[in-house]
């Protein structure tokens, strides 16, 4: 079996009276894809928060690649994860090629990142991954004049240059229609699984949780209600979850 890269252990998170996250573990291993379902307000984005270390725990434990958080600084940090957030955080006044390259500002400097702004350095790179997402033609396109889903393919592609151990994806397909939905979760799970990054997808159809991911895991009022290889999952077990 593989080496565990992320583990929780016994996260508490409580927002008020509410408890986000009660009781919470999870280990996922290197190179796992796994979808995250759930019913609104069950914390899947609360969590996302507390592995990436912008939110912190009440008590409990997130180690990445078995060391605490803390411990890492931003460029490592950089390496270890990216995130797509569940709005995905793309500067519209830019074009596309600069807003791809924005995954790479931990690697550069300041000057650096500020000189792309003018002429995109490492277009060989960005030209690549935008192949990848078959958006190779929208290059040089303002971010604002893309459609939904080919921004979504953008934000794929800007993770996909600062090249992360893991990856992040808060409701990717959530402003996207049936045949986008699959077109990216077929560019997100298989690019992930073609450079070896781990995955750990939050989605709110359990019919493409199933069918594209290794691992389904389901929340419940904060705790870890469901935690299954795809094809062991029972349908019973599914319409508990969001019972
Ligand atoms: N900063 C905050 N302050 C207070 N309450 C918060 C905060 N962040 C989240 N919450 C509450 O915590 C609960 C879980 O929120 P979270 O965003 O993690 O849910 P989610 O599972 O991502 O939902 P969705 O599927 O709608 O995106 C919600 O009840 C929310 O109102
Ligand atoms: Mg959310």
């Amino acid at each position: 079996m593989g080496k565990e890269i992320i583990q929780i252990e016994h996260a508490y998170k409580q927002y008020g009276e509410k408890k986000v996250l009660d009781d919470f573990s999870l280990n996922i291993e290197k190179g796992e894809t796994i979808a995250m379902i759930g019913s609104s307000g069950t914390g899947k984005t609360t969590l996302f928060n507390v592995i990436t270390g912008t939110v912190s725990l009440d008590s409990g434990t997130v180690l990445i690649d078995g060391k605490e958080e803390s411990t890492y600084n931003r460029k490592t940090m950089a390496k270890k994860l990216g995130m797509m957030t569940q709005k995905f955080d793309l500067v519209n006044e830019l074009s596309v090629i600069n807003n791809v390259l924005a995954g790479r500002l931990a690697d550069w400097g300041f000057l650096k990142s500020l000189i792309s702004l003018v002429h995109p350095l490492e277009k060989v790179l960005a030209t690549e991954v935008l192949e990848q997402v078959n958006l190779e033609d929208k290059m040089y396109e303002k971010t604002a004049n893309l459609s939904g889903g080919e921004q979504q393919r953008v934000a794929l592609a800007r993770v996909l240059v600062q090249n992360p151990e893991i990856l992040l994806a808060d409701e990717p397909i959530a402003s996207l229609d049936p045949a986008l939905s699959e077109t990216v979760l077929q560019m997100l799970t298989g690019l992930t699984k073609e450079h070896g990054i781990t995955l750990l997808c939050s989605l709110h159809s359990v019919e493409y949780a199933v069918r594209y991911f290794d691992r389904v895991v389901g929340l419940k009022d904060g705790k870890l209600f469901l935690n299954c290889k795809t094809e062991e999952i029972s349908k019973e077990q599914l319409e508990e979850l969001y019972r």
